[in-house]
């Protein structure tokens, strides 16, 4: 292929990246969207192969590491499950960092690029440089966020005393090592300030994640996304491939704005998310944070009151969470949907953006169950409307129904913005136990007067309302 040629695809599966980006951002075009970027990067692939900078000895070696990766890919998506996806997503955002990291070394130990002034060199090198820094933050940072999510790793922040003067010594000393590196002479040297710098960015990743607190992670999630994206364009630097710059530049700047929209979203300033320790009562762990314990009765209701507390209402809103995800109950709730509209009820969704385990997660599963987009309202379409409603139905939610956030300044998730079910006439909420949800939070809603609990696994449950419906 000739290098025009190749330029050409490239411009060619970098609008079809855009194209997909585009698409994805709503559920409707979603399909369409990622088709777009099947299509882009069989596109790149293909042009990056048969590229004027790939030998003919080289394809063997790429096309054997294309089967290798595919199949672990195919093997990967058939067997995790939709609610391990932020757990694969945090692993692949690792093995980004991890190649920008590895394509850092080969380039600088590479010898066989004859740079033609010395400005060139120093820029390759710097290249090398910050690639290997923003991949080791970010290899390291999601190894652990993959811990956080999988549960092999506590969902509490560690703070660690002086974490921001830590943070600053690591920065300076990165600095530092910059400055020998760029100077250096022989490779030893600079290969020593290299690896001084990768333990310090290694480090400094294990230490930004562990420092942030179980709510805020879908933050840390997005902004890893956004470290992956920047991650690749290092790597398009070092490699003088400009595919890889935009695309990288595109994601990285794509993972930075849902980051933001997440931040607002719950309420919480960026920086200090990404500081650690935001939200856990003053800089204490969420568990020694003062967090008020809800006291009360509890309201146990069965299927077949539940199913006749909807027969009657005239309004519905449905609120679904993690617990819908592991059920696998989103069939059943558009079955019991499908009904009571055909009864006439007025029955909605309202989903919070952090709902679940990853960005969109619930839109997701809903519209898998084929749920009318219309009906699914985003939080502020949706919150005022509670105290008009007659029941609204908590399915595997927790965290994002939870009054205390509202109420009380000293809980870990204070200030998180969430949907106000408890105003509805009735609330009834589907869960298996009393147990607290992600960020570890005791409920109060589940004490208060006009709130019932269903309680049992959230598909069994919503069979067994469905039955009571249609007899
Ligand atoms: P959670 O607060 O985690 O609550 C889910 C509830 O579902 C649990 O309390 C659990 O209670 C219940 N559950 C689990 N399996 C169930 C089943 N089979 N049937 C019925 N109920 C079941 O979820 P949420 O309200 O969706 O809030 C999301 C949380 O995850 C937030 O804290 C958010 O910050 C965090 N997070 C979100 C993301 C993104 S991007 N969305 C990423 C990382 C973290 P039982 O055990 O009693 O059944």
């Amino acid at each position: 292929m000739t290098s025009s040629l190749a330029t050409v695809s490239y411009i060619g599966a970098t609008i079809l990246f855009i194209l997909s980006l585009g698409g994805l951002a709503n559920p409707e075009t979603a399909r369409r969207g990622n088709l777009f970027g099947i299509v882009g990067m069989t596109i790149a692939v293909l042009a990056t192969i048969f590229g004027p900078r790939v030998t003919p000895a080289g394809i063997p070696w790429i096309i054997g590491a294309l089967l290798v990766g595919g199949s672990i890919g195919l093997f990967a998506a058939r067997k995790v499950q939709m609610t391990q996806m932020p757990e694969l997503v945090a692993l692949m955002h690792s093995l980004v960092g991890l190649a920008a990291c590895l394509v850092g070394f080969a380039s600088y130990v590479d010898t066989s690029t004859v740079f033609p002034t010395e400005a060139e060199k120093s820029i390759h090198e710097m290249e090398i440089y910050i690639g290997i820094l923003i991949g080791a933050v970010t290899f390291s940072g999601s190894i652990v966020a993959f811990g956080k999510l999988s549960g092999k790793i506590g969902g509490k922040p560690l703070l660690l005393p002086g974490r921001h003067w830590l943070n600053l010594a690591g920065l300076l000393i990165v600095i530092w090592f910059g400055r020998v590196f760029l100077n250096a002479h022989g490779i030893e040297v600079g290969m020593l300030s290299l690896l001084v710098m990768t333990v310090i960015a290694l480090l400094f990743g294990v230490h930004m994640v562990m420092a942030i607190g179980g709510a805020d992670m879908p933050v840390v999630v997005s902004m890893l996304n956004s470290y992956s994206g920047w991650a690749a364009a290092a790597t398009g630097f070092m490699l003088s491939n400009d595919l890889l710059i935009v695309v990288g530049a595109l994601v990285g700047s794509s993972g930075a704005i849902l980051s933001y929209i997440m931040c607002r979203a719950m309420n919480r300033n960026f920086i200090s998310v990404i500081a650690g320790g935001f939200g856990t009562g003053g800089g204490a762990p969420a568990a020694a944070s003062g967090a008020a314990q809800p006291a009360g009765e509890v309201a146990p209701i069965a299927a077949p009151e539940t199913a006749e507390l909807l027969r009657e209402a005239k309004n519905v809103i449905i609120v679904p969470g993690y617990g819908m995800a592991v059920a696998q109950a989103q069939h059943t709730v558009y079955e019991i949907t499908r009904y009571l509209r055909e009864k006439g009820v007025n029955v909605r969704f309202g989903i919070h953006p952090v709902a679940g385990r990853m960005p969109g997660h619930m839109n997701v599963l809903l519209a898998e169950a084929k749920v009318p987009y219309d009906i699914v309202m985003e939080m502020d379409e949706i919150n005022e409307d509670f105290p008009k409603t007659d029941v609204t139905m908590v399915i595997g939610a927790n965290d994002i129904v939870n009054p205390a956030a509202q109420d009380d300044p000293t809980s870990p998730i204070a200030g998180m913005p969430v949907l106000e079910v408890w105003k509805a006439k009735t609330s009834i909420v589907m869960k298996r136990s009393m147990a607290s949800g992600y960020a570890g939070v005791d409920n109060p809603l589940f004490y208060k007067e006009n709130n019932r609990m269903l309680f049992g696994d959230a598909k069994k449950m919503l069979d067994e309302v469905l039955a009571a419906l249609k007899t």
